[in-house]
């Protein structure tokens, strides 16, 4: 199959879809593959790697989708894209259809067909290629929060871990699912002292078992809530409710019960924020104050470490790309349910109905293209 790997466009996008090593796997089974020129750069990985792994450089992002059978990419195509996609070529990409109806209607009518990263799913209902940037934020949000609890940048003043003699920091995680859990687990290797709370007690017995002892698991209720943000110094917001705004489990009120100084990182905020107060944020302008408590809310969290993003993202697609290349994909989603659910627009049909739903759109089921 002819592979291509444009450049992500979209602004402060630093990712690649493919490092050189995924390119050498797919020249490896056979594939040619086509690299934009300077599509690893912001990874840090430059075109001489991309061609000694076997892929061929192309000048312009117009070459590139107009060779490729397959287009690979990271984030959804923007408008100036939209032309380019071609009838029956398969792009695969996050994108995120049901918040964005231009882009929805670019695609149905561009006759492609549309893989989306995001609603791949295996059997146990995970989501194995979003995964990865969770796991990447969650780490992050502890990063941030501990950098931004320093005097200078408006926090408390307070060392995560402490030091002999002077307790550590409080970090209260909200949500203990992949970006709770490793904000959690980052928080307690520095040596704070912090709750993880969910509202699914096996998922707290499961962290009560693999998380260290100083990691104290709570039920997520209001209650228990109003009374843990009194004395936390960083405060994570990680829940989700799948397909839903995420719940205001902090609202502006409860601000005035926090330290000044205390530090909040919504990671929810793409879903709205668990923190009334939270609003998207942007990495050249992340925080802002209200009543004397830092709000750190990045809906791009992930974007600001690219090398390691990229190199997080590409090792749980790879294995899809590869499958969709060897077999094309057709006989590749006729074969693995998880890539079928990936399926969301098909030759000028939406197969994916919750996106037909969000737009009053027509909904053709997947089976009647397989
Ligand atoms: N800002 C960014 O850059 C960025 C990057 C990656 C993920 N995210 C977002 O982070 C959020 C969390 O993602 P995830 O992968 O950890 O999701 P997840 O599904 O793995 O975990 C969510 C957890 O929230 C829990 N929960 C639901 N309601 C709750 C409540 N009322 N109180 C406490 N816990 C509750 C669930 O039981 C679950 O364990 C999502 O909104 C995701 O889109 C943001």
């Amino acid at each position: 199959m002819i592979v291509g790997l444009p450049k992500e466009i979209k602004n402060n996008e630093n990712r690649v879809a493919l490092t050189p090593g995924g390119v050498t796997e797919l020249v490896k089974n056979g594939h040619t593959v086509y690299v934009q020129a300077t599509a690893g750069n912001g990874s840090g990985f430059s075109d001489e790697e991309y061609k000694s792994a076997g892929a061929t450089i192309l000048p312009t992002i117009e070459e590139v989708y107009a060779i490729a059978e397959m287009i690979v990419k990271v984030k959804e195509p923007i408008e100036s894209e939209y032309k380019l996609i071609k009838p029956n070529q398969l792009v695969f990409t996050y994108f995120h259809f049901a918040s964005h109806e231009p882009l929805t209607k670019a695609m149905v009518a561009s006759n492609a067909v549309c893989l989306a990263y995001e609603t791949v799913e295996k059997k146990d209902r995970s989501l194995p290629l979003l995964v990865p940037m969770s796991e990447v934020a969650g780490r992050m949000a502890i990063q941030k929060g501990a950098n931004y609890l320093e005097k200078p940048l408006g926090g408390r003043g307070i060392l995560l871990g402490g030091v002999a003699g002077v307790a550590p920091a409080k970090v209260l995680v909200l949500g203990g699912g992949i970006v709770g859990t490793e904000a959690a687990k980052m928080a307690a290797g520095l040596g704070a002292d912090v709750t993880i709370m969910d509202i699914s007690l096996p998922r707290l017995r499961y962290l009560s078992d693999i998380l260290p002892a100083n990691v104290k698991t709570v039920m997520s209720n209001s209650y228990n809530i109003a009374q843990a943000i009194k004395s936390s110094n960083l405060i994570v917001g990680a829940v989700l409710i799948p397909g839903a705004k995420a719940p205001h489990l902090i609202t502006r009120a409860m601000l005035k019960d926090m330290q000044p100084g205390t530090v909040l990182v919504d990671v929810a905020v793409d879903q709205g924020g668990c923190i009334e107060t939270c609003k998207p944020t942007t990495h050249e302008n992340p925080t802002f104050v209200i009543d004397g408590v830092v709000h750190y809310c990045v809906a791009n969290m992930p974007g600001a470490v690219p090398y390691t993003s990229t190199l997080a993202l590409t090792n749980a697609t790879l294995p899809y790309v590869l499958k969709l290349a060897n077999q094309g994909w057709l006989t590749a989603c006729q074969k693995d349910e998880e890539l079928r659910k990936g399926l969301n627009v098909i030759n000028g049909n939406i197969v994916y109905k919750p996106v037909a739903d969000a737009f009053n759109m027509a909904y053709s089921p997947v089976e009647n293209y397989l």
